[in-house]
């Protein structure tokens, strides 16, 4: 895709979501370079446990997840979204110090991530193999997956939670039809826990998740000759127990008018843009999901209060 082309399909999705009906914005468009420094603060904040919680799965379980994952022979490890690894890098040490020969494969649509990532994790493990694979994921699953060792996919950090169910199953679907019969989804998923803490998370004291949000509508207004006045927004998530969903909305204080690439678009007084979903999971529910998109649960790795949990799938033969 050239830059031109990206242009193109951004203007074109972000104008489909604020014509609609019930407004609506992408979370997927959150990381410009601004929106990957907030989400960097998101993660270091008291209230966002996730980051945290996994960091502790990893540190307590790796053993244990290797055992789950190793059966002697060569196996392919290809993360989808790496970030900057701070987490997988725990398994990854364990992994080279048990002396398992494995690749690294990580999966990102920036290049930029994945130089930095490349650079560090070099410096740090020099025996690491390390393949990384820019560009979108279904795209690296359809050459990756056609080497004959196991793949092990990781998906991490509740990156599953920006989809609803009906999306969830889809895209797992998706992923499992690039899979070899015992190749393996390693998933993190935030679970149900009491609803206050979920919230909080969300809607932390400093306001970063609020800026984070907001950096949206900046971002709208560089990239698209727009004139979003963050001021009259105000940003409310609120979280359904019954659903897991914790969904974010920015909410227009007052009639106005916002002008986005040469259209006008009319809010009422306050009508939401629906900017995010944060699903939480509970057991059941992942048990259906793994149905639903044809894998078998092997392992599950969880916390010391179980708010967060790791869990591995093998495609279903
Ligand atoms: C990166 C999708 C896991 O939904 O918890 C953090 C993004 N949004 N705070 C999440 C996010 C608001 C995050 N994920």
């Amino acid at each position: 895709m050239t830059q031109t082309e990206a242009t193109t399909i951004f203007e074109e999705e972000i104008l489909n979501g604020l014509k609609a009906r019930n407004k609506f914005l992408s979370s997927k468009y959150f990381y410009d370079a601004r929106g990957d420094e907030l989400f960097q603060q998101i993660m270091k904040l008291d209230e966002y446990y996730l980051t945290r919680k996994e960091h502790e799965i990893f540190t307590t379980h790796k053993e244990a997840i290797l055992q789950s994952i190793y059966d002697g022979e060569t196996f392919r490890i290809i993360e989808l979204g790496a970030g900057d690894g701070s987490k997988t890098k725990i398994l990854l040490k364990h992994f080279l110090k048990q002396g398992i020969d494995f690749t690294y494969t990580p999966v990102d649509i920036s290049g930029n991530v994945l130089e930095i990532l490349e650079t560090n994790l070099k410096a740090e493990m020099p025996d690491l193999k390390m393949e990384s694979f820019q560009g979108d994921y279904f795209d690296a699953l359809a050459q990756i997956s056609t080497n004959p060792e196991k793949d092990v996919v990781f998906f991490l950090g509740s990156t599953i939670g920006n989809f609803t169910e009906e999306e969830a199953i889809g895209f797992m679907s998706k992923l499992r039809g690039f899979l070899k019969p015992s190749d393996m989804l390693f998933l993190g998923v935030d679970l149900k826990k009491d609803p206050s803490i979920i919230l909080n998370a969300y809607n932390d004291h400093e306001g970063v998740t609020k800026e984070f949000n907001l950096n949206l509508l900046d971002r709208i207004n560089d990239e698209l000759e727009a004139n979003f006045e963050r001021d009259q927004f105000q940003h409310y998530p609120y979280y359904n127990p019954h659903t897991g969903e914790c969904r974010s909305y920015l909410i227009s204080k007052v009639e106005q008018e916002v002008v986005v690439a040469g259209e006008k678009i009319h809010f009422r007084a306050w009508e939401a843009i629906f900017m995010e979903i944060s699903k939480k999971y509970d057991a059941v529910q992942l048990e259906e999901l793994a149905e639903k998109s044809g894998f078998k649960p092997l392992n599950g790795f969880h916390d010391q209060e179980s708010w967060f949990a790791d869990i591995l799938w093998e495609k279903e033969k």
